[in-house]
């Protein structure tokens, strides 16, 4: 059943057109794991000496090529000089282990220590800005996106999330690193994993234990007409983050940054933003030039 809405999703962003200068390259050598993801890597030719990184993560059944083709980041880093990272899943079906204690957890392994060694990769060998590392996804991208917010901390500074869950939301008891076909949480997926946003918080600091630093800055992006991962999912995603970084919230603004959207304002909209997409299914277009400028970009 998700596979088909998702199969939907990745024609819309396979329409759009990439205008990037440069190629998109494999980054063969790249060979850290612990999970067998690949890494693509963008480097525009005017790179920064120390560039920041963009990690840009793809849905299911997608790809890096298909993100980075899908999407304007490799555009906007020919302008800007920083550098982009797509990986792409080892499962079969294309979706990211966010189902895993292992991939949930800080150092436990999984894709998400992987992607971490893609960063890390970046920064060794193509002079990315360690201090400089953000991340964004769409749909299992944007689970990916939360659960990296939450089990390394300290190595983004912000994050992106078009049409996710909150971190933890898709873990799967018994579920492994590595299986072919990461788990799949229905209960979540369909918008009934209601939680307090102290439970929220407390199943992310979870994921870190002992860890005092300050979170990822977060955008929470979600259509009310989400009929794969449920837009109670937005709400439950706010809650987590507002607890985990202790800021209340203050206000709607309608129309913004479209018609048909409302910012969803937490404290003074520096640290926790959400986006509710009126009337809009699971393919929230991705707003390239709004995550730029949330990024410092
Ligand atoms: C803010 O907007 C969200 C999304 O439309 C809505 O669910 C919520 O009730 C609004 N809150 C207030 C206080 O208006």
């Amino acid at each position: 059943m998700h596979f088909l809405s998702i199969s939907t999703a990745v024609v819309a962003l396979a329409s759009l057109a990439a205008g990037a200068k440069n190629q998109l390259k494999q980054e063969t050598a790249f060979k850290d794991g612990p999970t067998n993801a690949k890494m693509y890597i963008y480097l525009p030719s005017n790179k920064l000496a120390l560039a920041p990184i963009i990690v840009a993560i793809h849905y299911c059944t997608g790809t890096g090529p298909a993100y980075f083709s899908g999407s304007k980041y490799a555009d906007l880093a020919d302008q800007k000089g920083f550098i982009v990272i797509y990986p792409s899943s080892p499962s079969t079906g294309g979706c990211w282990d966010v189902a895993s204690t292992t991939s949930l957890t800080h150092d436990k392994g999984g894709d998400s220590k992987t992607i971490v060694n893609m960063v890390a990769y970046a920064v060794k060998n193509y002079g990315g800005d360690a201090d400089k590392v953000f991340v964004t996804g769409s749909s299992s991208g944007a689970m990916m996106t939360n659960v990296l917010a939450g089990a390394y901390p300290n190595v983004f500074k912000a994050g992106s999330v078009y049409s996710g869950v909150p971190d933890g939301c898709f873990y799967v008891s018994g579920a492994q690193a590595g299986q072919a076909t990461p788990g799949w949480n229905n209960e979540c997926a369909n918008g009934r994993s209601v939680k307090t946003a102290q439970a929220w918080g407390d199943l992310t600091r979870s994921y870190y234990p002992g860890y005092t630093g300050s979170y990822p800055k977060m955008l929470i992006w979600h259509g009310t007409a989400d009929s794969t991962l449920a837009y109670p999912n937005l709400a439950e995603t706010m809650k987590q983050w507002s607890n985990v970084m202790n800021i209340p919230f203050t206000k709607n603004v309608t129309n913004n940054p479209q018609s048909g959207y409302t910012q969803l304002v937490y404290g003074d909209g520096t640290k926790l933003v959400g986006y509710s997409a009126q009337g809009v299914g699971h393919t929230v277009p991705i707003h390239e030039s709004v995550d730029l400028a949330w990024f410092g970009l």
